[in-house]
């Protein structure tokens, strides 16, 4: 052999239990984690398509939509996205992104990559545009397609939607949402708001581990891909070839990549335990659960990043940082004791704590916990200070 067997590989890996409160992953539920066990089947035996239908049943719910080009990509939330773009756009076309953070830089740097042209329209962060704003820069860019994130993760902030989709079809565009970290933890029906895109991920409020991103295409935006006059230039991400093997047409199916089984268990054991909670007692959760952090958080002396509490996600709570103290000795203090809180990203990085409290994390006992564990961490900080 030119390369020996590893030694590191002879022993077990370290994989400590964290509480994981950061932007995500967030902790997976144990029935979701059984679920990854089962016996793994073949991509296209009559048994895991069957499971591959009830998991598109269980996206259509979690998005609240008909759509039938309903799938889950074999790949994490930028997967999604990229998707989303791929299919939508061609060489040339025009791309409005609303740009209230991190994310709206990721889907500039995709949609030129598809030889898009890219305009934005800004709010500052811990701001939200608002449906007035919007349909002047529609009027003036006059895109083919308008991209938002509902749950802006550099932020905090949750995009208000409504009239979005209206604005966008008034002007022959189609609307593209990004819900990442925001499924399952705020409102969102992509029918009703006229949704023409919706992609997330697994890992937050899902709680299942990161590998899977269901998307959703309306009516209205396959017929563009269906108008193209370019391929897809991506074969893994074609949303029309992903449609066949996932079975959303009425033909039969065909091998396109092997599909992610264990993961696909993995979703579906965790679109089930959101079923059985209700959609809407799920996001009401995460309403109740986060006034008891806002609480913890004013009791230690601290305030929410984002002024306007009508903005804020209720799954993901991003905190400022007071005047002297060190935000990254804070999260790291934490980590010493298992718990995950994440500093900002992009133009908030220094100037916040993240925390996430997605899925069944959302609950008094992690909040409580973690707010005691920030306390100890300030009191600590201002007594070397
Ligand atoms: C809003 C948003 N979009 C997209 C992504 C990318 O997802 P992933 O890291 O699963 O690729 C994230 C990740 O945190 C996110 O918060």
């Amino acid at each position: 052999m030119d390369v020996p067997p590893p030694a590191c590989l002879k022993s077990p890996p370290n994989i400590p239990h964290k509480l994981l409160l950061g932007p995500g992953p967030s902790n997976a539920a144990e029935d979701v984690l059984q679920a990854m066990t089962s016996p793994l089947l073949g991509h296209l035996h009559p048994e895991f398509l069957k499971i591959m239908d009830e998991v598109k049943e269980g996206i259509q719910y979690v998005f609240q939509t008909k759509n039938k080009l309903t799938f889950a990509i074999s790949g994490t939330g930028h997967a999604g996205m990229e998707c989303a773009l791929v299919n939508l756009l061609e060489p040339g076309d025009r791309l409005l992104v609303v740009d209230i953070g991190f994310w709206a830089n990721r889907a500039t740097d995709m949609a030129e990559r598809c030889g898009a042209t890219v305009q934005r329209v800004v709010e500052s962060p811990g701001k939200a545009v608002d449906a007035a704003t919007l349909e002047k820069a529609i009027e003036s860019y006059r895109p083919h397609v308008v991209f938002v994130v509902q749950g802006e993760s550099s932020t905090g902030v949750c995009q208000p939607l409504e009239k979005f989709g209206a604005i966008c079809h008034k002007h022959g565009a189609l609307l593209v949402v990004d819900t990442v970290a925001s499924l399952g933890g705020a409102e969102f029906y992509a029918d009703r708001l006229e949704v023409d895109c919706v992609y997330s991920a697994t890992q937050k409020c899902l709680n299942a581990p990161p590998s899977l991103a269901p998307i959703s295409f309306s009516e209205r935006a396959l017929e563009k891909i269906k108008k193209r006059t370019k391929k897809v230039q991506s074969y893994y991400l074609d949303a029309e070839l992903l449609g066949n093997y996932w079975g959303c047409f009425d033909e039969p199916r065909r091998y396109h990549h092997t599909g992610m089984i264990s993961s696909v268990y993995a979703l579906r054991a965790a679109l089930a335990r959101l079923a059985a909670e209700g959609l809407d007692e799920a996001v009401q959760k995460h309403k109740r659960n986060v006034q008891l952090l806002y609480i913890g958080l004013d009791d230690i002396g601290v305030s929410p990043f984002v002024q306007d509490e009508t903005l804020r996600l209720p799954c993901l709570t991003t905190v400022a940082v007071p005047e002297g103290i060190d935000a990254k000795q804070v999260c790291d203090t934490l980590m010493s004791q298992g718990i995950e809180v994440a500093g900002g990203l992009g133009p908030t990085a220094g100037k916040l704590w993240r925390i996430g409290t997605f899925g069944m994390n959302s609950n008094e006992a992690n909040i409580k916990r973690v707010v005691a564990a920030m306390k100890a961490a300030l009191a600590d900080q201002k007594h070397h200070i």
